[in-house]
């Protein structure tokens, strides 16, 4: 592929090799030079994760790798997205990863017929984070080996959560048995066709994975906020008492940053189940399968 903005468009087959690329890095059976390639990571919205592991995934890979920072960039005098991505186009970068808040920011770019570099999406908006989403099925697959049948619930902020959406379709599409839960304000309808409502209580008894969401306190208008901290942790959030329910090989995803004592209970972060820093190793190893997806 040219361009990396969403899942949706890949089939199964393109998707599991995507994992079984992610996996050979992570252990060591390929190794690439792309010495001759430059990226750069325009991140319009803040970052840690997404942004520094795909700077670590371009050095791993040998590309030279440009620093942008919007709030120092023409931008700010008015130039747009395209013509920014023209312009780095034009000076020689090849692959241009890009986090917006616009929703499909990318469409415009990638359906210009001047654009030659490849576009990689960093999230746009409330939009998707296939790179995120990526990373999450490959922490799957290497715990579980298969996505067949497994129980998986994603749990929280649905409304507002980029990684969610994708994540619950494509789950569904490679086999799982998808469930949702959270606060019904918080609902999404388009989770009903992929997956099945239930409490996050009996969730905790009988899933494999729960994959918990941020609340995303940047994106909710007045409406949205309808919870204290404690009172969120107690009727939606994976508290010990719920977490000591769990299947003992069950394991507990969040794709991070955490709001630790509001979706989880501070302890469980790093509990034994955790595979949130397995999570965020793992999104090197996903980002330099999808480089490399693009520029081979
Ligand atoms: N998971 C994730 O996208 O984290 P960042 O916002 O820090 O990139």
């Amino acid at each position: 592929v040219k361009h990396f903005t969403t899942l949706n468009d890949l089939s199964n087959e393109e998707i599991y090799h995507l994992i079984e690329k992610a996996l050979q890095y992570k252990h060591g059976e390929i190794n690439n030079n792309f010495h001759e390639h430059y990226a750069i990571n325009c991140f319009f919205e803040d970052s840690t994760r997404t942004h520094k592991s795909f700077e670590m995934a371009e050095r791993k890979l040998g590309m030279q790798v440009m620093d942008f920072q919007p709030s120092t960039s023409s931008i700010r005098k008015g130039e747009s997205l395209y013509d920014t991505i023209m312009t780095l186009q034009s000076i020689g970068v090849d692959l241009i990863v890009i986090r917006h808040s616009q929703e499909d920011f990318y469409k415009k770019l990638i359906s210009s017929p001047n654009l030659t570099s490849s576009i990689i999406n960093g999230g746009d908006g409330a939009g998707q984070h296939p790179s995120q989403s990526l990373l999450d099925l490959m922490t799957i697959y290497e715990e579980f080996g298969t996505f067949k049948d497994l129980k998986i619930a994603v749990a929280g902020d649905l409304s507002h959560s980029r990684v969610a959406k994708s994540n619950v379709q494509i789950l569904n599409r490679l086999g799982a048995e998808v469930f949702y839960t959270g606060p019904k304000e918080w609902l999404d309808p388009s989770f009903g066709i992929y997956g099945e409502y239930a409490k996050i209580d009996e969730l905790a008894r009988k899933v494999d994975v729960m994959m918990l969401l941020r609340v995303q306190h940047e994106r909710h208008i007045e409406k949205d906020k309808i919870f204290s901290k404690e009172e969120y942790l107690e009727k939606y959030g994976l508290t010990i008492e719920r977490e000591n329910t769990m299947k003992k090989s069950a394991i507990i995803m969040h794709p991070a940053p955490v709001n630790r004592g509001v979706e989880i209970a501070s302890q469980l972060v790093e509990s034994k189940r955790s595979r949130i820093f397995t999570q965020m190793k793992n999104g090197v190893y996903a980002r330099m399968a999808i480089i490399d997806s693009v520029i081979n």
